[in-house]
C-alpha cells in the first residue's frame, strides 16, 4: 500500500476500530470454541466480542496452520479486513532451542549471535511470526534476578550494544516483506535489570548519569539499528512506572533518540500502574499511558475500554490515537500484510526448514562456542575416552535443558548427555546413575504451585534419595572419573524467578560432598540460568564446564567439548560472586576512597569473604594456554583527532588449536566525575593453531574515552588513561597514555 492509501484507510476507521488496533490479546482466544464473553477466556479481559474482532495484534500464536486459522477467523468478521499482526516471544529460538541469551553472549562472537538470530527469524517467520519480542538487552548486574538468563550482554554495556544491534539487523534485514525477516522489539525499556535486591519487577531508582552511561547504550544501539518496536518495562524508573514515563518515552525515546516505531507495554503493565498507586483507576491508567506515548496495550482491558471516552473528551488524545494507529498500520504495510495477511507463513516450508538437519548440525557448532570452562585442574579435560566414566546427576539423562523461555520447542525430543555419550564411548566404559533429583519435592512444589501447575507427590522421597546416592557411590567407586551433571531447575531462572540463595540445591551439594570423599576426579557440567555461588563446592571439583541451558543440540555439543573434539572458548559476561552477599557485583564498578587492596581495617571490604568476584567478567579457560606479552602503544600522547594503535603478542603455548577472546579495557584515571576501574572497549575472537604466535592490534579512538561528565555532557576529558589487554578483565597487561 502507498502512504496515501494508509492515510485513507485511517480516515475510514471508526474510533472503536482505531482503538482496537492498539490492543493486543493472546490469540488462543480465537482458537477456542468458547468465545463467549460471559464464560470464555475473554471474561478476565472484559472485552466484548465486537472489541475482540477489532484488536490489532496477537501474542504467541505460532505455526502456519494456526496462524492462518486465527487470521481467517478474524478477517471473516472484521469490517475493514485489516490483518492481525502476530508477535511472539522468540527468545532463544522457535523450534530449535538455542542456548539461552546469556549463554549466547558468552560466545563473544557476532557471527554466532547473527547465525542464531538468522535461523530463529527464519523458523519463526515461516511459522507465522511477524514480530519477535527480542533482543532483551537489559544490563544485568545482579545474579539474584532471574531474568539475567535473557540478557544478551550480561553486565556489560558494550556487549549489549554490539549484540543488540547484530540481532536487530539480522531479524529485520533490509526489507521486512522478505522471507526470513521479522520486526524486532528491543526490551525492556528501561533499566529493568536494576530492580532493587534483584527482585523481579522491583523499584529502580538511579541517577541519570548512571542510566545514560550503563543502561541506555544497549537500547540506544538497537534503536539506531532501526528496531521497529520497543517494549516498556514493568519497573518504576525514578518514581514513575516506565510504561507511563513521559520523560522516558517522549523526551528520551521519541525526541532525543528519534524513535519512530511502535511502543508496546509489557503484559498487563498499563493496568498495573493502578497498583503502583500512580493511576487512580482504569481510565486514569489509559490517560497516563496514551499521554506517555504507548501505542499498544498488551493484554489488558484498559485501552479497549477507556480510550474512546478519553478521545471524545479531548481532541489532543484523539490525535495521539491517530498517530499510534498510523504507526501500527505502517508496520503492517511494511510487512506486506495488506497484500498477504499470512505473511511468510508456509506449511510446506515448515516441513522442510524447521528443525532441518543442516540447521541442527550448524546449531551444534554454535552451541559449543557458548560454553565456559571455569576450572580444569591438572588438565583433567579433555576426557580420555578409554577411561571408565561414571556419569551421575539429575541432568545426566534429562531433556529439560532448553531454559524457561523456549516454549515452542519440544523439550521431550532433546537428546540427553547419557544418550550422546553412549554414541561416543564403549559400553563397558560408561556407568550411569541419577544420584539425586534436581530439587527436593518441597522445593519444586513451591515453584510448581506458584506457576499454577500440578504439584508432585512422593512419600518415599527420603528412601529413594538414599538409594540413588548409594547407587551413585557404587558406580563412582568402579570408575576412573566422575562426570557430574548438575544445576538449577529450568524453572528457577527466567521471569519472576528471583532467588535469594543462588547456590546449587542442597541435595546436589550433598551429592558432590559424598562423591568427593571417594577421592576420584570429578568434573561438573553445570546447567543454570544465572551466575551461581560455587565457592563452597569448587574445591571438591577438578573440572567445571558451564553450559547454561544449551538447548536442542546441547548434549551433543557438551560431549564433543568434553572429549576434546572441540576446544571450549566462551568467556563470562557476568561476574560470578563469592557468595550472594556480594550481589550486585560487576567488574566496571567505581573505586571507593578505601579500596580493599590497601592495608588496614577501615576498608571497603567484607570481613568474611574476599571483595573480588569468584570468577571475573571476561573469564573462561581453554584447552590451549595463551600467553600475552609485549604490549606497545604507537604513541602515548594524543590530541582529540588522533588515535592510538595498541599492539601486543599472544602465543598459544599448547598442542591444542582453538579460539582466544582478546579483550581491551580502558580506565580514565581522573575525571570531573568518578570513573569506573575499567571498561571493556573492544574485543576480538581469534583462532590460533598449535603453538602459533600472533600480533594483535586494537585502536583507541576518542569515542572510547567519552563519558557523561559533571554537566551531563558526553565528552572526553583531558588527562591520563590506562589501557589494559588480556584474556579476562583481571589478568591484564597495562600501559598509560595521555589525552592532551
Ligand atoms: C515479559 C516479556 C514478554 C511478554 C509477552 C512479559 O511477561 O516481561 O518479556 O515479551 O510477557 O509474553
Amino acid at each position: 500500500m502507498k502512504e496515501k492509501e494508509i492515510k485513507n484507510l485511517l480516515n475510514k476507521m471508526t474510533l472503536e476500530e482505531k482503538i482496537g488496533q492498539m490492543v493486543q490479546v493472546a490469540g488462543d482466544i480465537f482458537l477456542t470454541d468458547d468465545i463467549n464473553v460471559e464464560t470464555g477466556p475473554l471474561k478476565n479481559l472484559e472485552l466484548s466480542n465486537e472489541q475482540l474482532y477489532q484488536v490489532g495484534s496477537i501474542l504467541n500464536v505460532m505455526g502456519a496452520e494456526r496462524v492462518k486459522k486465527v487470521q481467517d477467523e478474524y478477517l471473516s468478521k472484521s469490517r475493514l479486513k485489516i490483518p492481525l499482526l502476530f508477535m511472539d516471544d522468540v527468545i532463544n529460538g522457535y523450534k530449535i532451542a538455542f542456548p539461552i541469551p546469556i549463554a549466547q553472549g558468552c560466545s563473544w562472537s557476532i557471527d554466532v549471535i547473527k547465525k542464531i538470530a538468522e535461523i530463529s527469524a527464519m523458523e519463526s517467520n515461516i511459522a507465522g511470526a511477524n514480530v519477535n519480542f527480542s533482543p532483551m538487552v537489559d544490563l544485568s548486574r545482579d545474579a539474584r534476578w532471574g531474568r539475567v538468563m535473557e540478557s544478551i550482554g550480561g553486565e556489560d554495556p558494550y556487549l549489549g550494544q554490539v549484540y543488540g544491534k547484530a540481532i536487530v539487523e539480522t531479524y529485520q534485514g533490509k526489507d521486512l516483506k522478505k522471507l526470513g525477516n521479522v520486526a524486532s522489539t528491543v526490551k525492556h525499556i528501561a533499566a529493568y535489570g536494576a530492580a532493587e535486591a534483584g527482585r523481579d519487577y522491583n523499584t529502580v531508582d538511579m541517577s541519570e548519569r548512571e542510566f545514560r552511561q550503563y543502561y541506555l547504550p544497549a537500547y540506544k544501539a538497537a534503536i539506531e539499528a532501526n528496531a521497529e518496536m520497543v517494549m516498556t518495562s514493568f519497573n518504576i524508573l525514578n518514581g514513575i512506572p516506565a510504561t507511563i514515563n513521559r520523560w522516558l518515552i517522549q523526551d528520551l525515546l521519541r525526541k532525543e533518540l528519534g524513535f519512530k516505531g511502535i511502543v508496546i507495554s509489557d503484559y498487563g503493565a498499563i493496568e498495573e500502574t493502578i497498583i503502583h498507586g500512580i493511576s487512580e483507576d482504569e481510565k486514569h491508567a489509559a490517560l497516563n499511558a496514551i499521554n506517555a506515548g504507548v501505542d499498544i496495550d498488551m493484554m489488558s482491558r484498559i485501552y479497549a475500554n477507556y480510550l474512546k471516552d478519553l478521545c471524545l473528551e479531548s481532541k489532543e488524545i484523539e490525535e495521539k490515537v491517530n498517530e499510534s494507529v498510523l504507526r501500527i498500520l505502517n508496520l503492517k504495510n511494511k510487512l506486506g500484510l495488506f497484500e498477504n495477511p499470512y505473511g511468510n507463513s508456509n506449511i510446506e516450508k515448515e516441513k522442510t526448514y524447521i528443525m532441518s538437519k543442516e540447521n541442527l548440525e550448524e546449531t551444534k557448532k554454535l552451541v559449543e562456542e557458548t560454553f565456559v570452562l571455569l576450572k580444569n585442574k591438572d588438565n583433567i579435560l579433555p576426557l580420555n575416552a578409554n577411561k571408565k566414566i561414571a556419569l551421575i546427576g539429575p541432568y545426566a539423562d534429562n531433556t529439560a535443558i532448553t531454559g524457561s523461555w523456549s516454549m515452542f520447542s519440544d523439550r521431550k525430543k532433546n537428546t540427553t548427555i547419557l544418550e550422546a555419550l553412549k554414541r561416543k564411548v564403549k559400553d563397558e566404559n560408561l556407568l550411569y546413575s541419577k544420584g539425586t533429583e534436581i530439587l527436593r519435592i518441597e522445593e519444586i512444589n513451591r515453584i510448581l504451585k506458584a506457576d499454577g501447575l500440578q504439584t508432585l507427590e512422593n512419600k518415599n522421597e527420603k528412601e529413594e534419595e538414599k538409594q540413588m546416592l548409594q547407587q551413585a557411590k557404587n558406580i563412582a567407586k568402579e570408575s576412573d572419573i566422575i562426570l557430574l551433571a548438575l544445576g538449577e531447575h529450568y524453572r528457577q531462572s527466567g521471569e519472576a524467578c528471583s532467588r535469594s540463595n543462588i547456590g546449587l540445591p542442597k541435595n546436589q551439594i550433598k551429592l558432590i560432598e559424598e562423591l568427593h570423599k571417594l577421592g576420584k576426579p570429578i568434573i561438573m557440567i553445570l546447567f543454570n540460568g544465572r551466575p551461581l555461588e560455587l565457592s563452597s563446592v569448587e574445591r571438591k571439583l577438578d573440572g567445571i564446564l558451564e553450559v547454561w541451558f544449551p538447548g536442542t543440540m546441547g548434549a551433543e555439543a557438551i560431549i564433543d567439548v568434553l572429549l576434546g573434539n572441540t576446544n571450549p572458548s566462551g568467556k563470562l559476561t557476568m561476574s560470578f560472586p563469592q557468595n550472594v552477599g556480594q550481589c550486585p557485583i560487576y567488574y566496571n564498578h567505581y573505586n571507593t576512597g578505601r579500596p580493599h587492596n590497601y592495608e588496614g581495617r577501615y576498608l571497603s571490604r567484607y570481613q568474611d569473604i574476599p571483595t573480588k568476584s569468584f570468577y571475573p567478567f571476561g573469564y573462561g579457560l581453554s584447552y590451549s594456554k595463551f600467553e600475552y606479552r609485549n604490549l606497545k602503544l604507537d604513541k602515548t600522547k594524543i590530541k582529540e583527532d588522533e588515535k592510538i594503535k595498541v599492539s601486543f603478542e599472544v602465543e598459544n603455548k599448547s598442542d591444542y588449536e582453538g579460539y582466544e577472546i582478546v579483550q581491551m579495557y580502558i580506565k580514565d584515571l581522573f575525571g570531573s566525575v568518578v570513573r569506573p576501574v575499567k571498561e571493556l572497549k573492544d574485543f576480538k575472537k581469534i583462532y590460533f593453531k598449535k603453538h602459533e604466535i600472533k600480533k594483535i592490534d586494537f585502536e583507541i579512538t576518542l569515542d572510547m574515552l567519552k563519558f557523561w561528565n559533571e554537566k551531563l555532557n558526553f565528552q572526553a576529558e583531558k588527562g591520563e588513561f590506562k589501557v589494559y589487554v588480556g584474556g579476562n578483565s583481571t589478568e591484564v597487561l597495562e600501559e598509560k597514555f595521555v589525552l592532551e
